[in-house]
């Protein structure tokens, strides 16, 4: 029996089901995105088309149909169905009942990324898709890249939300040293109605692994800053500087400093497994191809650090999912993003609203 999703996701809302890359050559993506089983593809036309992976006949998995046009056909008894959904053909039936089909989602392809809409179709308004500029602006260069998680989506936001874990649990990648955790603090934690901003800065520190792999001068020391943004229902903005140290990037001086924007998007697969979409895009040495692949290697590595700590951590929620946990200070912009989901959900299923914590 399928358990009850009520309260868990929030569904009117845009989430990432793929990178374009992964359509291409007339793949049919199966993909569960919140506990739904979802095939998508590229029609001939190049409409991508997202429909759910069952047919609505004896149950099969439409990823294992073939793609006619833009229409795929289930190889079970050859019904063929449209971008809609709509069935068009029952092979030796000639009347095809209306109202026969499939559900199909609202899909919009845009900078590389597939968007999908799970909840109410009338309510998906393209305009709401919100638009990373790196990702079509040719100052960045990066990589797609996903991995995927035994864990809840909200443990990889958690995670995201707090820079003070970078010195612990990625010391020899991507935060560089343990001091991290100690000199730093959150500046200006801005709670937003759709998430949070906070920014944090690291004076006259050494380069972290990652950036000294792709530099010439890995001893100069630098004034770090990282600026998060993190938005319902799950996706997270991070603008890395890299400033010679003492040049006064924190008053404005950005000449001499290397940048990064890394974009992520969380989208859960079910309760307890997590999608997970990132491209971290670099504005130097744009001519040098090496850099996005060594920048998307770094990532991955960090990632795997953080993956270690958060499956672990949802194995133990699994067995016992009542344990009460205790925030502190630094906790302050995932408890507001905890909350701010919390309230929307709330509000799409017409529930009473949380009060703020
Ligand atoms: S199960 Fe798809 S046509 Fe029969
Ligand atoms: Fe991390």
């Amino acid at each position: 029996m399928v358990e009850s999703d009520e309260g868990i996701f929030l569904k009117n809302c845009w989430y990432v089901a793929a990178w374009d890359h992964e359509l291409i050559d007339g793949a049919k993506l199966a993909r569960t995105i919140l506990e739904t089983p979802v095939v998508l593809y590229q029609g001939e036309s190049g409409q991508v088309v997202a429909l759910i992976d069952r047919c609505c006949h004896r149950g099969a998995p439409l990823s294992m149909g073939r793609i006619e046009g833009d229409c795929i056909r289930c190889m079970y008894h050859g019904m063929k169905f449209e971008p809609s959904g709509k069935c068009i053909q029952i092979p030796g039936q000639d009347m095809i009942p209306p109202k026969l089909g499939v559900r199909s989602f609202p899909v919009v392809a845009r900078d590389h990324l597939v968007w999908i809409w799970m909840g109410d179709a009338a309510k998906a308004d393209p305009a709401l898709i919100i638009d990373y500029e790196p990702l079509h602006d040719p100052a960045w260069k990066g990589m797609p890249a996903y991995m995927h998680y035994d864990a809840n989506w909200l443990l990889i936001v958690d995670n995201l939300s707090d820079f003070a874990h970078l010195a612990f649990v990625h010391t020899k990648t991507l935060g560089g040293s343990e001091e991290y955790a100690y000199q730093t603090k959150p500046l200006n934690i801005e709670r937003l109605d759709n998430g949070f901003r906070v920014e944090r800065w690291h004076m006259n520190s050494d380069s972290p692994p990652f950036h000294k792999k792709v530099i010439a001068d890995k001893t100069t020391k630098v004034d770090r800053r990282n600026i998060g943004h993190m938005h319902v229902p799950g996706i997270f903005f991070l603008e890395s500087m890299f400033a010679p140290a003492g040049t006064g990037a924190e008053k404005g001086n950005t000449g001499g400093t290397r940048q990064y924007r890394n974009c992520q998007f969380m989208t859960p697969e079910t309760r307890r497994t997590t999608h997970f979409f990132w491209n971290y895009l670099h504005n130097f040495d744009l001519d040098d191809p090496n850099i996005a692949l060594s920048l998307c290697n770094s990532l991955r590595e960090g990632f795997m650090e953080d993956k270690a700590i958060i499956e672990a951590q949802q194995k133990l929620f699994d067995r016992d999912p009542d344990t009460k946990l205790l925030a502190i200070a630094a906790d302050a912009p995932l408890s507001h993003f905890r909350w701010t989901l919390k309230q929307k959900i709330a509000e799409e299923r017409g529930a009473a609203v949380p009060v703020a914590a």
